[in-house]
């Protein structure tokens, strides 16, 4: 069954497709935009790339961060303009958020902005990064560093390419759609995958037709992740971004308890639900705090202080300038366990995955 999910931004309107072989809608989504020409830069295999329908050029990505930096744009814009492609073709993404954010602003910066459909094929990808528009690339200061608001004119969430996903692949995903119970999202817990993935979807597409460019209510996508990203760091992204997310949300209900903005039962409500996602809960051992305090004073909504997106009364929202103190008290009574629990001793890194999606 496909979902079509519109999300209503005017004359840069669009929807995403989720379910099983949406792929192959490609074609028909390149003709209706009158291309005849048709960039693909993508991370998996050829026969992950469905028929465009038009003169292609297929140009093989890596997932991953090292690979998101402006030099990787440059070489697709060459790329680009050695095809010949025009301002009316399109560029298609094929691959995780890391290609679906270089390929978006590639898309972005040729000729000013030319049309791009992304097809992305990890669940992190197809929940959060390929959908509101936000593309970037990593600089040596730091992540996202440089980047472009750009929507896409189509995501096609095709379900079939995340049945070969590794199982800490799916954890990556799943860190988001367990923190959208708190910002709106129903209790997703029980339902399947694809209603999980059209469910955090249609959460997102309604912040970002009312927030396109992360002026307030956006902000709320960010739940759980202030003390994320700082975890993603601290542990050199041996923590996947979802798993890091994960144990933000619970430190964010914690948070939120003890600013008395929520009550006991909320509190545990985050652990619950973190917990029935089976993504890890507890800090790593041997983290200091004053690192995390750091990073987190880095975070890109702390104009002044610290901030987090924080559960209240009137739902989440963003909290400036919480007391460094209680950070630092309630950071203390989380839970820790070693990196390898955490994990569950997997590795990290890019999903292995060649078979062809069904
Ligand atoms: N991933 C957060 C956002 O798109 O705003």
């Amino acid at each position: 069954m496909t979902t079509t999910i519109p999300v209503r931004l005017g004359e840069r309107s669009y929807d995403v497709l989720v379910g099983p072989g949406v792929r192959k809608s490609l074609a028909g989504v390149i003709r209706r935009l009158g291309a005849r020409r048709a960039a693909v830069v993508s991370a998996r295999p050829p026969e992950w790339v469905p028929d465009t329908g038009v003169e292609t050029l297929l140009l093989a990505a890596r997932d991953g961060e090292p690979d998101k930096r402006l030099s990787t744009v440059e070489d697709l814009c060459g790329e680009f303009a050695r095809f010949g492609l025009t301002r009316s073709d399109v560029v298609v993404s094929c691959g995780g958020g890391t290609t679906t954010d270089v390929v978006g602003l590639a898309a972005a910066l040729y000729h000013r902005g030319v049309a791009v459909v992304h097809l992305p094929t990890s669940l992190l990808a197809q929940v959060d990064a390929s959908v509101g528009g936000k593309t970037a690339v990593n600089l040596p200061a730091g992540k996202n560093l440089a980047g472009a608001y750009w929507q896409p004119s189509a995501v096609l969430c095709d379900t079939d390419y995340l049945s070969t996903l590794p199982r800490r692949e799916v954890l990556n995903g799943l860190g988001e759609i367990a923190r959208c119970h708190f910002i709106g999202a129903p209790d997703l817990r029980g339902r399947s995958l694809p209603e999980q993935i059209a469910a955090s979807v249609t959460l997102k597409a309604s912040v970002v037709e009312r927030d396109e460019r992360d002026t307030g209510l956006r902000h709320r996508l960010n739940y759980g992740h202030t003390l994320g990203h700082a975890l993603e760091i601290a542990t050199d992204f041996a923590l996947r971004h979802g798993e890091a997310v994960a144990i933000g949300t619970v430190f964010a209900g914690r948070l939120a308890g003890a600013l008395g903005r929520i009550d006991e039962a909320g509190v545990a409500e985050h652990l619950e639900v973190v917990r029935h996602y089976g993504l890890p809960t507890a800090l790593p051992a041997g983290v200091e705090p004053a690192v995390l305090l750091r990073q987190m004073h880095r975070d890109k909504k702390a104009i002044t202080g610290l901030a987090f997106v924080l559960s209240g009364p009137r739902g989440a929202e963003l909290v400036s300038d919480v007391p460094e103190a209680v950070v630092t008290r309630v950071l203390g009574e989380m839970p820790r366990k070693p990196l390898a629990e955490l994990i569950g001793g997997q590795p990290g890194g890019v999903p292995a995955t060649d078979a062809a999606p069904a």
